[in-house]
């Protein structure tokens, strides 16, 4: 059943010695999550694409934490090139990495695509974050394969949401230009949800020592809802109502801070997280993953698909 959050941000267990890894920290639940983390002593990454953005929020996160260990490393999830510089830099400071947290995402973007030709959100949610996490995977490996490390403390975390649900055909691999160009934003969102849930399914079964986990945080009025409020003075009468009514930016954080850091057991690799710390199976009501979203034949699918992507874009050595 649904209680009230039964985990807060002074239950996450102390971080000393831990590398944790935010991708689109600089602002929204990405920020709140470094800001809590760092309160709890890890060492953090925030991967971030507006460097001001960035620096004004690391400054802002020392002046509440002023023993904060926060380094800047740039990403832009809709480049290739980017992902890959980005994932370099980390691998040639840290050699192992014990949390990744995919947070990063767009919403109700109008359509483009990503430098290698992506719809946007389904670019930046899910390809660059699997390019990302597949460069990554030999750092978390090495975390989970020392001898200290308990079983279970190494994760990937997916920020997916109850939009996954919008991806009501699926995910047409055969067909994904055309399928994404011809769906409205909404379920080009949903795809893309869709797919950080079979995402962290998939690393799940290949990847047993790391526990990967996807989750939803709850409806917060953060800066995801630019694109689709714009200037328009209706929606942002209604953004400014919902944000009284809606999930806190602090709250809405919980769920991927406990499954970062909470008792998530190894056993539980795989599930979807829906607010606060209730897996699916645990989960009655409506926010329980859809059937897609269950369905292990098609996640491996997507996850072919997508390694067929990155070596169709890999970098031409010389
Ligand atoms: N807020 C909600 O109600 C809600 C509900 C369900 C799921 N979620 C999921 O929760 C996650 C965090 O959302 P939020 O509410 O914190 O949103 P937010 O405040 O808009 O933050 C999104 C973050 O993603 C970054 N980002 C966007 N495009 C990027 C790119 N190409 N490369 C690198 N970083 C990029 C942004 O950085 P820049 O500012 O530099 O672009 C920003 O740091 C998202 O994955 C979202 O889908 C949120």
């Amino acid at each position: 059943m649904f209680g009230s959050p039964s985990f807060t941000a002074a239950d996450i267990p102390d971080q000393t010695g831990r590398v944790i890894f935010v991708t689109g920290g600089n602002t929204g639940l990405g920020k709140e999550s470094i800001t809590q983390l760092a309160k709890k002593n890890a060492k953090l990454y925030m991967a971030s694409r507006t460097e001001s953005k960035a620096l004004a929020a690391i400054e802002d996160i020392k002046k509440l934490v002023p023993s904060a260990d926060i380094h800047y490393v740039p990403l832009d999830l809709t480049s290739f090139a980017s992902i890959r510089a980005c994932a370099s830099t980390f691998i040639a400071l840290e050699p192992r990495l014990h949390v990744l947290l995919n947070n990063a995402g767009v919403m109700a973007m109008p359509y483009s695509e990503t430098t290698e030709g992506y719809e946007i959100q389904f670019g930046t949610n899910h390809v660059g974050h699997f390019l990302l996490t597949s460069l990554l995977l030999p750092a978390l490996e090495a975390a989970a394969d020392a001898p200290d490390a308990p079983a279970g403390s190494v994760r990937i975390v997916n920020l997916s949401s109850f939009g996954h649900n919008f991806a009501y055909r699926g995910i047409k691999l055969d067909d994904l230009q055309n399928h994404l160009k011809n769906a409205n934003t909404g379920e080009r969102y949903g795809v893309s949800k869709l797919a950080n849930i079979l995402h962290a399914r998939e690393l799940a079964r290949r990847y047993p020592k790391i526990t990967s986990v996807s989750l939803h945080p709850g409806i917060i009025m953060s800066d995801l809802y630019n694109a689709a409020v714009g200037s328009n003075p209706i929606m942002k009468m209604w953004f400014n109502t919902m944000s009284l009514v809606c999930t806190s930016v602090p709250d809405g954080t919980l769920n991927q801070l406990f499954c970062a850091t909470g008792p998530v057991k190894p056993e539980d690799s795989g599930h979807y997280y829906v607010p606060v710390g209730i897996k699916d199976d645990d989960a009655w009501y409506t926010s329980r993953p859809s059937k897609l979203a269950s369905d292990d034949a098609l996640a491996s699918r997507l996850w072919e698909w997508s390694e067929e992507q990155v070596r169709k874009h890999a970098p031409i050595s010389s």
